[in-house]
């Protein structure tokens, strides 16, 4: 089994980037904004109440993403592995993932970090905005997101660099050479 996060600030390529590589690698997709998504479109309880942390750009409690990544995880047994996008968010968030794994003998192979300046990020965001409707890609909540990113995610990648399973990747370019690098380090790490 191999089991890959792919990390990165709000509008770094995580979405586009996985989809790309689960179709190469056969991994299972599991992203949290996906998934919060749904329950929204579907008026969930859950939806309803992630939908007011999220057109806020804040991150949703651990206890409630914890919850459906486990659920997510019980879901798919037999499995090449799983690509995490989106997620872990928080320490307690990576803390967990981890105790769910090792439960499962198939812990995290490797964390790729996608590296994007805060200026490209917000200009992906606000294009994007602007063709999709997502409501939380206008300026004021895109500031909030990268904010949250900083003062709760970002010592995710700590986390990781102390376990030795974070590698940092170039996260501007063309999404092909994007690609490209992020393949060459999962090949790395399936050595
Ligand atoms: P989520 O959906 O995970 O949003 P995000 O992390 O802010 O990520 P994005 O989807 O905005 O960006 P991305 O990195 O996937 O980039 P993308 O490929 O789309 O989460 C949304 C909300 O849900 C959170 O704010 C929070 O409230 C909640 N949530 C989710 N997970 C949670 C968790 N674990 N804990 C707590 N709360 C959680 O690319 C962005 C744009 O750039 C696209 O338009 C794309 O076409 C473009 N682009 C991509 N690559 C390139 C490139 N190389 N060059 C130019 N443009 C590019």
């Amino acid at each position: 089994m191999f089991n890959l996060v792919l990390f990165g600030p709000p509008g770094s390529g995580k979405g586009t980037q996985s989809s790309k590589i689960l179709e190469k690698y056969s991994l299972v997709h599991i992203s949290t904004g996906d998934i919060l998504r749904i329950e929204q479109a579907k008026e969930s309880p859950l939806g309803i109440e992630a939908k007011k942390f999220m057109d806020q750009g804040m991150l949703v409690p651990d206890e409630v993403v914890i919850g459906m990544i486990s659920s997510k995880l019980d879901e798919n047994p037999n499995v090449a592995g799983f690509i995490f996008d989106g997620f872990p968010r928080t320490v307690a968030q990576a803390q967990a993932l981890d105790n769910l794994l090792d439960f499962k003998n198939n812990p995290i192979n490797v964390v790729l970090s996608l590296l994007v300046t805060e200026e490209e990020l917000k200009t992906r965001l606000i294009s994007r905005g602007e063709s999709s409707g997502r409501p939380d890609d206008n300026e004021e909540v895109i500031m909030k997101r990268i904010k949250e990113y900083h003062a709760k995610t970002s010592p995710v990648a700590d986390y990781y660099k102390s376990k030795n399973k974070l590698v940092e990747v170039k996260g501007e370019g063309t999404v092909d050479t994007i690609f490209d690098s992020l393949c060459d380090e999962i090949d790395n790490a399936q050595e």
